[in-house]
């Protein structure tokens, strides 16, 4: 990756980090950008003696958190109500949906998504695109069982599927499911997309998220930023 691009990521992480308040349950995203913003928040509780704690998105980032030292909600896997998640995308469209799904954590990140009162998506401006499906293939989680027959009727709703590899096997999600990255050139209608998928059996989860974030923080390389505010929906 570039070292513009990073510059960027490390510039909307560093904005999302100063808006995290003591006594809030934060939500940790997952991918590149996330882990900074994570870096960030863990050198404020060192340094300013920040009390929080933290959801995780993925496995992953919560092992990250831990090494960290950032104290995680009792009762986990359950969690109640999230302050702030801070989180990336992989695709944001002129109205703010997105598609995530990149590093696989797309259900995890949808479900703390949605308990958040607030969600910033930190992002770097080669992200904005003026349709989803632009650059990225949309990921779809699936279960194991009948994949092939899955992958079928994905095809049947107009998409390129292909299951997503890891190594000599197939790649797996926190919850054991499958990953299918489907081709879809334009998505003029992410929330009617997401619901026709997800309408299929043996789907358990879409990267479509319409109407979820409540802001978009974009990074730029000379370390300035800008937050455009949204209006979320709340109804992937
Ligand atoms: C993880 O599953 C994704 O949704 C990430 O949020 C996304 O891939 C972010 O990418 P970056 O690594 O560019 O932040």
């Amino acid at each position: 990756m570039s070292d513009e691009r990073e510059q960027a990521k490390w510039a909307a992480a560093r904005a999302a980090s100063t808006l995290v308040e003591s006594g809030m349950v934060v939500g940790l995203g997952t991918g590149s950008t996330a882990i900074k913003f994570l870096d960030l928040l863990a050198e404020r509780v060192r340094r300013e003696g920040l009390e929080i704690t933290c959801v995780a998105t993925s496995e992953g980032i919560g092992r990250e958190a831990g090494i960290r030292g950032l104290p995680m909600v009792s009762g986990f896997p359950d969690f109640g109500p999230v302050d702030l998640t801070v989180d990336g995308a992989d695709e944001v469209d002129p109205a703010g949906n997105l598609i995530k799904g990149g590093g696989g954590a797309l259900l995890r990140e949808k479900l703390v998504a949605l308990a958040s009162r607030r969600v910033i998506i930190v992002v770097d401006p080669e992200k904005h695109v003026p349709e989803l499906g632009h650059t990225f293939r949309l990921p779809v989680e699936v279960v194991p069982f009948g994949w092939s027959r899955t992958l079928e009727a994905l095809e049947g709703l107009g998409a390129e599927p292909e299951i997503r590899r890891q190594g000599e096997g197939f790649f797996r999600t926190d919850q054991g499911n499958l990953v299918v990255d489907c081709r879809i050139p334009g998505i003029p209608d992410p929330a009617s997309l997401h619901a026709r998928i997800k309408g299929l059996s043996g789907v358990v989860e879409t990267g479509l998220f319409p109407g979820l974030a409540h802001a978009i923080l974009t990074g730029h390389p000379d370390g300035t930023w800008d937050l455009r505010e949204l209006k979320a929906t709340g109804a992937a």
